[in-house]
Protein backbone atom coordinates (compact mmCIF):
# COMPACT_ATOMS: atom_id res chain seq x y z
CA UNK A 1 0.00 0.00 0.00
CA UNK A 2 1.37 3.75 -0.98
CA UNK A 3 2.27 6.11 1.89
CA UNK A 4 -0.72 7.84 3.04
CA UNK A 5 0.16 11.73 2.15
CA UNK A 6 -3.66 13.04 0.73
CA UNK A 7 -6.20 14.33 2.79
CA UNK A 8 -9.68 15.36 1.74
CA UNK A 9 -11.60 18.43 3.56
CA UNK A 10 -14.95 18.74 2.38
CA UNK A 11 -15.67 21.86 2.42
CA UNK A 12 -18.65 22.78 0.16
CA UNK A 13 -21.74 22.70 2.79
CA UNK A 14 -24.14 25.12 2.96
CA UNK A 15 -23.93 25.50 6.72
CA UNK A 16 -27.53 25.97 6.82
CA UNK A 17 -27.22 25.17 10.59
CA UNK A 18 -24.99 28.13 11.25
CA UNK A 19 -27.55 30.78 9.65
CA UNK A 20 -27.33 33.76 8.89
CA UNK A 21 -23.71 33.67 10.29
CA UNK A 22 -23.01 31.54 7.29
CA UNK A 23 -24.69 32.91 4.98
CA UNK A 24 -21.85 35.28 3.09
CA UNK A 25 -19.64 33.59 4.88
CA UNK A 26 -17.95 29.75 4.60
CA UNK A 27 -18.67 27.82 7.99
CA UNK A 28 -14.78 26.57 7.85
CA UNK A 29 -13.89 29.69 8.53
CA UNK A 30 -15.70 30.16 11.54
CA UNK A 31 -13.17 31.57 14.21
CA UNK A 32 -12.50 29.71 17.41
CA UNK A 33 -10.71 31.74 19.82
CA UNK A 34 -8.18 33.53 17.04
CA UNK A 35 -8.21 31.15 13.64
CA UNK A 36 -10.41 29.63 11.88
CA UNK A 37 -11.71 25.95 12.13
CA UNK A 38 -10.37 25.05 8.41
CA UNK A 39 -7.02 25.98 10.42
CA UNK A 40 -7.24 23.59 13.29
CA UNK A 41 -8.09 21.19 10.75
CA UNK A 42 -5.36 21.34 8.52
CA UNK A 43 -2.99 21.90 11.21
CA UNK A 44 -4.22 18.56 12.76
CA UNK A 45 -3.68 16.84 9.36
CA UNK A 46 -0.21 18.34 9.21
CA UNK A 47 0.48 16.90 12.56
CA UNK A 48 -0.01 13.59 11.32
CA UNK A 49 1.86 13.46 8.24
CA UNK A 50 -0.95 14.22 5.46
CA UNK A 51 0.04 17.26 4.06
CA UNK A 52 -1.37 16.96 0.61
CA UNK A 53 -4.83 18.71 0.78
CA UNK A 54 -7.10 18.27 -1.34
CA UNK A 55 -10.30 20.93 -0.50
CA UNK A 56 -13.51 20.41 -1.69
CA UNK A 57 -14.98 23.96 -1.97
CA UNK A 58 -18.33 25.12 -3.94
CA UNK A 59 -19.97 28.97 -4.55
CA UNK A 60 -19.59 31.53 -1.75
CA UNK A 61 -16.18 29.32 -0.54
CA UNK A 62 -13.21 32.06 -1.83
CA UNK A 63 -12.28 32.99 1.34
CA UNK A 64 -10.68 29.68 2.34
CA UNK A 65 -8.29 29.78 -0.35
CA UNK A 66 -7.40 32.88 0.21
CA UNK A 67 -6.39 32.29 3.93
CA UNK A 68 -4.20 29.55 2.71
CA UNK A 69 -2.34 31.64 0.20
CA UNK A 70 0.40 34.26 -0.38
CA UNK A 71 -1.06 37.82 0.80
CA UNK A 72 1.66 39.69 -0.39
CA UNK A 73 0.33 43.18 0.35
CA UNK A 74 -0.32 42.01 3.90
CA UNK A 75 2.98 40.45 4.73
CA UNK A 76 4.31 43.87 3.17
CA UNK A 77 2.19 46.16 5.60
CA UNK A 78 3.15 43.70 8.59
CA UNK A 79 6.38 43.78 7.89
CA UNK A 80 6.87 47.87 7.13
CA UNK A 81 4.54 48.51 10.84
CA UNK A 82 7.17 46.33 12.36
CA UNK A 83 4.68 43.73 13.55
CA UNK A 84 7.12 40.51 13.25
CA UNK A 85 4.76 38.18 15.26
CA UNK A 86 1.96 38.85 13.17
CA UNK A 87 3.67 38.78 9.97
CA UNK A 88 5.34 35.30 10.65
CA UNK A 89 2.01 33.64 11.93
CA UNK A 90 0.44 35.24 8.91
CA UNK A 91 3.53 33.92 6.21
CA UNK A 92 3.41 30.53 8.25
CA UNK A 93 -0.33 29.40 7.64
CA UNK A 94 0.08 31.05 3.87
CA UNK A 95 2.67 28.29 3.49
CA UNK A 96 1.96 25.60 5.18
CA UNK A 97 0.88 23.00 3.39
CA UNK A 98 0.13 22.54 -0.86
CA UNK A 99 -3.50 22.63 -1.25
CA UNK A 100 -5.79 21.46 -4.42
CA UNK A 101 -9.11 22.97 -4.62
CA UNK A 102 -11.88 21.19 -6.20
CA UNK A 103 -15.35 22.27 -6.86
CA UNK A 104 -18.24 20.36 -5.89
CA UNK A 105 -21.01 21.77 -8.43
CA UNK A 106 -23.71 20.75 -6.78
CA UNK A 107 -24.59 19.70 -3.16
CA UNK A 108 -25.45 16.50 -3.79
CA UNK A 109 -24.02 14.61 -0.39
CA UNK A 110 -20.97 13.87 1.39
CA UNK A 111 -20.07 11.02 -0.21
CA UNK A 112 -20.18 12.66 -3.50
CA UNK A 113 -18.16 15.50 -2.01
CA UNK A 114 -15.19 13.08 -1.36
CA UNK A 115 -15.77 11.15 -4.86
CA UNK A 116 -15.23 14.99 -6.51
CA UNK A 117 -11.62 14.33 -5.29
CA UNK A 118 -11.00 10.72 -7.25
CA UNK A 119 -8.86 12.53 -9.72
CA UNK A 120 -5.99 13.38 -7.13
CA UNK A 121 -6.19 10.52 -4.62
CA UNK A 122 -6.26 7.75 -7.73
CA UNK A 123 -5.07 4.44 -6.25
CA UNK A 124 -3.17 5.74 -2.79
CA UNK A 125 -4.74 5.67 0.81
CA UNK A 126 -6.33 8.88 1.86
CA UNK A 127 -7.67 10.37 4.90
CA UNK A 128 -10.85 12.32 4.97
CA UNK A 129 -11.37 15.63 7.83
CA UNK A 130 -14.75 17.67 8.45
CA UNK A 131 -13.61 20.93 10.13
CA UNK A 132 -16.67 21.98 11.41
CA UNK A 133 -15.87 18.87 14.11
CA UNK A 134 -13.23 20.59 16.08
CA UNK A 135 -11.35 17.69 18.07
CA UNK A 136 -8.43 18.94 20.41
CA UNK A 137 -5.93 16.34 22.47
CA UNK A 138 -2.20 16.22 22.47
CA UNK A 139 -2.50 13.66 20.01
CA UNK A 140 -4.23 14.91 17.09
CA UNK A 141 -7.15 12.89 16.20
CA UNK A 142 -5.89 12.15 12.74
CA UNK A 143 -2.45 10.87 14.22
CA UNK A 144 -4.34 8.66 16.00
CA UNK A 145 -6.25 6.86 13.38
CA UNK A 146 -3.19 6.48 11.54
CA UNK A 147 -1.49 5.12 14.87
CA UNK A 148 -4.14 1.99 13.77
CA UNK A 149 -4.15 2.05 9.50
CA UNK A 150 -0.13 1.96 10.09
CA UNK A 151 -0.63 -1.10 12.29
CA UNK A 152 -3.91 -2.97 10.13
CA UNK A 153 -3.49 -1.40 6.99
CA UNK A 154 -7.12 -1.31 6.95
CA UNK A 155 -9.88 1.49 7.22
CA UNK A 156 -10.27 3.06 9.96
CA UNK A 157 -13.02 5.75 11.52
CA UNK A 158 -12.49 7.82 14.21
CA UNK A 159 -15.89 7.49 17.15
CA UNK A 160 -16.80 8.95 20.28
CA UNK A 161 -19.56 8.11 22.68
CA UNK A 162 -22.96 10.66 21.92
CA UNK A 163 -25.89 10.67 24.29
CA UNK A 164 -29.29 9.15 23.51
CA UNK A 165 -30.54 12.66 22.37
CA UNK A 166 -27.97 13.09 19.94
CA UNK A 167 -27.95 9.92 17.87
CA UNK A 168 -29.86 11.40 15.48
CA UNK A 169 -27.53 13.67 14.25
CA UNK A 170 -24.67 11.42 13.78
CA UNK A 171 -23.72 8.23 11.59
CA UNK A 172 -23.91 5.61 14.46
CA UNK A 173 -21.93 2.10 13.82
CA UNK A 174 -22.58 -1.57 15.02
CA UNK A 175 -19.30 -3.41 15.71
CA UNK A 176 -17.44 -6.46 17.42
CA UNK A 177 -14.34 -6.23 19.98
CA UNK A 178 -11.88 -8.45 18.36
CA UNK A 179 -8.15 -9.05 20.28
CA UNK A 180 -6.44 -6.20 20.81
CA UNK A 181 -9.72 -4.00 21.90
CA UNK A 182 -9.96 -3.19 18.05
CA UNK A 183 -13.47 -2.45 17.06
CA UNK A 184 -14.34 -3.97 13.88
CA UNK A 185 -17.67 -1.94 11.98
CA UNK A 186 -19.87 -4.37 10.95
CA UNK A 187 -22.59 -1.91 9.99
CA UNK A 188 -23.36 2.24 10.14
CA UNK A 189 -26.70 3.63 10.10
CA UNK A 190 -26.83 7.35 8.99
CA UNK A 191 -29.07 9.85 11.22
CA UNK A 192 -31.12 6.98 13.24
CA UNK A 193 -33.77 7.37 15.40
CA UNK A 194 -33.05 6.52 18.96
CA UNK A 195 -34.78 3.34 18.79
CA UNK A 196 -33.02 2.01 15.53
CA UNK A 197 -29.43 2.99 16.62
CA UNK A 198 -26.97 -0.20 16.90
CA UNK A 199 -24.85 1.62 20.06
CA UNK A 200 -24.03 5.39 21.08
CA UNK A 201 -20.68 5.72 18.91
CA UNK A 202 -20.94 7.90 16.26
CA UNK A 203 -18.79 9.17 13.46
CA UNK A 204 -17.00 12.35 14.36
CA UNK A 205 -15.52 13.34 11.11
CA UNK A 206 -12.42 11.65 10.84
CA UNK A 207 -11.59 8.93 8.85
CA UNK A 208 -8.68 6.56 6.68
CA UNK A 209 -9.86 4.55 3.80
CA UNK A 210 -8.43 2.26 1.59
CA UNK A 211 -8.56 3.27 -2.09
CA UNK A 212 -11.36 0.74 -2.18
CA UNK A 213 -13.40 3.44 -0.72
CA UNK A 214 -13.76 5.56 -3.51
CA UNK A 215 -14.33 3.00 -6.20
CA UNK A 216 -17.39 1.95 -3.98
CA UNK A 217 -18.60 5.52 -3.57
CA UNK A 218 -19.18 5.48 -7.82
CA UNK A 219 -21.75 3.31 -7.55
CA UNK A 220 -23.56 4.84 -4.03
CA UNK A 221 -27.20 5.77 -5.09
CA UNK A 222 -28.91 8.62 -3.32
CA UNK A 223 -29.57 7.27 0.37
CA UNK A 224 -30.85 9.35 3.51
CA UNK A 225 -32.50 12.67 2.70
CA UNK A 226 -31.59 12.07 -1.17
CA UNK A 227 -27.76 12.39 -1.15
CA UNK A 228 -25.34 10.08 -2.01
CA UNK A 229 -24.22 9.19 1.88
CA UNK A 230 -20.49 8.59 2.84
CA UNK A 231 -22.11 6.47 5.67
CA UNK A 232 -23.44 3.65 2.88
CA UNK A 233 -20.05 3.49 0.95
CA UNK A 234 -18.49 2.35 4.15
CA UNK A 235 -21.10 0.14 5.27
CA UNK A 236 -20.37 -1.32 1.44
CA UNK A 237 -16.60 -1.43 2.18
CA UNK A 238 -17.17 -3.28 6.07
CA UNK A 239 -18.75 -6.49 4.01
CA UNK A 240 -15.61 -6.29 1.70
CA UNK A 241 -12.70 -6.17 3.83
CA UNK A 242 -12.29 -5.09 7.65
CA UNK A 243 -12.89 -1.00 9.05
CA UNK A 244 -11.90 -0.30 12.08
CA UNK A 245 -13.04 2.07 14.56
CA UNK A 246 -11.45 3.94 17.07
CA UNK A 247 -12.45 5.86 20.05
CA UNK A 248 -10.93 8.83 20.06
CA UNK A 249 -9.13 11.13 22.63
CA UNK A 250 -9.63 14.29 23.03
CA UNK A 251 -12.36 17.37 23.83
CA UNK A 252 -14.66 17.52 20.57
CA UNK A 253 -17.02 19.98 19.44
CA UNK A 254 -19.54 20.05 16.79
CA UNK A 255 -18.50 23.46 15.83
CA UNK A 256 -20.80 23.75 12.98
CA UNK A 257 -23.98 24.48 15.18
CA UNK A 258 -24.13 27.58 17.35
CA UNK A 259 -24.40 25.63 20.48
CA UNK A 260 -20.78 24.00 19.67
CA UNK A 261 -19.43 26.95 18.56
CA UNK A 262 -19.75 29.03 21.73
CA UNK A 263 -18.84 25.70 23.76
CA UNK A 264 -15.70 25.73 21.41
CA UNK A 265 -14.89 29.04 22.38
CA UNK A 266 -16.25 29.51 25.76
CA UNK A 267 -13.79 26.35 27.04
CA UNK A 268 -10.65 27.05 24.19
CA UNK A 269 -10.47 30.56 25.27
CA UNK A 270 -10.51 29.75 29.11
CA UNK A 271 -7.42 27.42 28.46
CA UNK A 272 -6.03 29.56 26.09
CA UNK A 273 -2.27 30.83 27.26
CA UNK A 274 -3.19 34.79 26.75
CA UNK A 275 -6.68 35.23 26.66
CA UNK A 276 -7.58 32.67 29.30
CA UNK A 277 -6.80 34.82 32.46
CA UNK A 278 -8.76 37.83 31.30
CA UNK A 279 -11.84 35.77 29.94
CA UNK A 280 -11.96 33.74 33.20
CA UNK A 281 -12.33 37.21 35.26
CA UNK A 282 -14.50 39.01 32.96
CA UNK A 283 -16.85 36.08 32.93
CA UNK A 284 -16.79 35.81 36.79
CA UNK A 285 -18.97 38.83 36.90
CA UNK A 286 -21.35 37.20 34.41
CA UNK A 287 -22.08 33.86 36.57
C1 LIG B 1 -21.76 13.81 8.50
C2 LIG B 1 -21.81 12.28 8.30
C3 LIG B 1 -22.16 11.58 9.61
C4 LIG B 1 -21.20 12.01 10.70
C5 LIG B 1 -21.20 13.54 10.83
C6 LIG B 1 -20.17 14.02 11.83
O1 LIG B 1 -23.05 14.29 8.71
O2 LIG B 1 -22.74 11.98 7.29
O3 LIG B 1 -22.11 10.19 9.44
O4 LIG B 1 -21.57 11.41 11.93
O5 LIG B 1 -20.92 14.16 9.57
O6 LIG B 1 -20.36 15.39 12.08
P1 LIG B 1 -23.42 15.86 8.51
O7 LIG B 1 -23.04 16.55 9.78
O8 LIG B 1 -22.63 16.33 7.34
O9 LIG B 1 -24.89 15.89 8.28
Amino acid sequence: MRTLKKIIFPAAGMGSRFLPATKASPKEMLTIVDKPLIQYGVEEALAAGMDEIIMITGRGKRAIEDHFDISAELEANLVKAGKRELYQEVSRVARMAEVIYVRQKEALGLGHAVLCAQHWVTDEPFGVSLADELIIDKKPAMLQLREVFQATGCSVIGLMQVPENQLSRYGIVDYITEEKGLLRLTNMVEKPAPEDAPSHLAMVGRYIFTPALMTLLKDVKPGRGGEIQLTDAITTLAKQEPVYGVLLDGQRFDAGTPEGFLQANAILGLQHKVYGDTLRQTLKAYL
